[in-house]
């Protein structure tokens, strides 16, 4: 399954099913919102899942787009990503939690064709409820006390969660998805029993909010049976092998953080030393890293039409190449100045010994050269 058939495999399935269609939001959200980033399907709709009625109804299907920083460390892996997209259902209190999970098996078996015998779950040790109904649908069950209960935040809609994973080897599944790593995590069925005080208080929620996110690129490693999310057919206008040679860690950083920097873009983002706009400039910079480490003549002037134009298109922006293409060259050329004013202020600095906090301070203050660019021209990696 390509990228679209397996977006609209998930989306027919719950329209067909009651469910309307709720708009993508920007990953920026509105002001007042606390959170930087849209981090979560659901966080535009917390609002809802908190008690106020939806205007299109209890029953709620979409695609959203998302980014975590907290995973950028662990970006240059089979599955994490900077920004990626996420399949989501609600329920407002239209049904329980033993529907969502019932549901949630047969579109794995008869929408992606994935059976009970490649599947495992877990559930909160406390979820009675969960634990029953995969035990009667006859799905392997892993109880856990912290790893599945989720919560968008300090306060607001919360509760324990069943977690789907699929068996990707061509081998017979082992182990549980706790032991063995080989099991992926695809899709996570939150049962919104509480909502959380600012005094920490849980107050009990009837009936249950339901919200259940799917991981489309880690769905897609699964569907296109590929090694890593920068196999499937969401990256490969991404190969940028032959443009910059790099090793294999080193290439998915580049291409995960390009990409997630031409989506951030595209929501209207522009780097700058604090705020959403530094998490762009830190992805642009770590990219610029990577590429200079090799060869410092590296510059993203080079980058095709192709990656840029079909990364606006699917995430359905409105912005252009040309635009998209400035404010990249443009943080280059920034970044370029800082290094080449950094690099003889650090080297004098450390002849005289091991770089102090106070130092570190002091090139920030007098020179702008920040704590990170220190660190990594102190290590020659730029
Ligand atoms: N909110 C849950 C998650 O992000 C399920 O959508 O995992």
């Amino acid at each position: 399954m390509n990228v679209d058939q397996t977006v609209t495999t998930f989306l027919d399935f719950y329209r067909e099913r009651g469910h309307l269609l709720v708009d993508e939001h920007s990953l920026v959200p509105p002001p007042g919102d606390p959170v930087l980033f849209t981090t979560s399907g659901m966080h535009p709709l917390t609002p809802y899942l908190s008690g106020r009625p939806h205007p299109r109804g209890p029953r709620l299907v979409n695609r959203q787009r998302c980014l975590r920083t907290t995973d950028l460390d662990e970006v240059g892996d089979d599955t994490h990503l900077t920004v990626f997209q996420m399949l989501g259902s609600w329920s407002l209190g239209s049904y329980s939690g033993v529907q969502s999970l019932v549901w949630g098996y047969e579109l794995m078996r008869d929408g992606f064709r994935i059976g009970s015998d490649r599947l495992h779950v877990t559930v909160h040790e406390q979820d009675v409820e969960s634990l029953r109904t995969w035990e009667r649908i006859g799905v392997p069950v892993e109880l856990t006390e912290d790893e599945n209960w989720w919560s968008n935040g300090p306060t607001g809609p919360c509760g324990p969660d069943s977690e789907i994973f699929v068996w990707t080897p061509d081998t017979p599944p082992e182990g549980t998805p706790t032991t063995d790593p080989r099991w992926t995590e695809v899709w996570n069925h939150v049962m919104m029993r509480y909502l959380r005080h600012e005094d920490g208080r849980l107050e009990p929620v009837e009936p249950e909010r339901i919200d259940t996110g799917m991981g489309l690129e880690r769905m897609l490693t699964v569907l296109q049976g590929t090694r890593s999310v920068f196999d499937t057919d969401v990256f490969r206008p991404w190969s940028l092998t032959g443009l910059w040679p790099l090793d294999e860690p080193s290439q998915r950083v580049v291409t995960d953080h390009l990409r997630s920097s031409v989506v951030v873009i595209g929501d209207g983002v522009r780097p700058s030393p604090n705020g959403r706009g530094y998490v762009l400039r830190r992805l642009i910079r770590r990219v610029l890293t990577r590429l200079w480490r090799v060869d410092p003549d590296r510059t993203l002037g080079d980058l095709p039409t192709t990656p840029l134009m079909s990364t606006i298109d699917q995430f359905g922006q409105r912005t252009d190449v040309e635009r998209v293409r400035d404010v990249l060259l443009n943080e280059e050329d920034r970044f370029r100045e800082l290094v080449k004013r950094g690099r003889p202020v650090v080297s004098r600095r450390r002849s005289r010994g091991p770089l102090t906090d106070d130092d570190l301070r002091y090139l920030h203050d007098t020179y702008g050269l920040p704590r990170e660019l220190v660190v990594d021209l102190l290590e020659e990696r730029v």
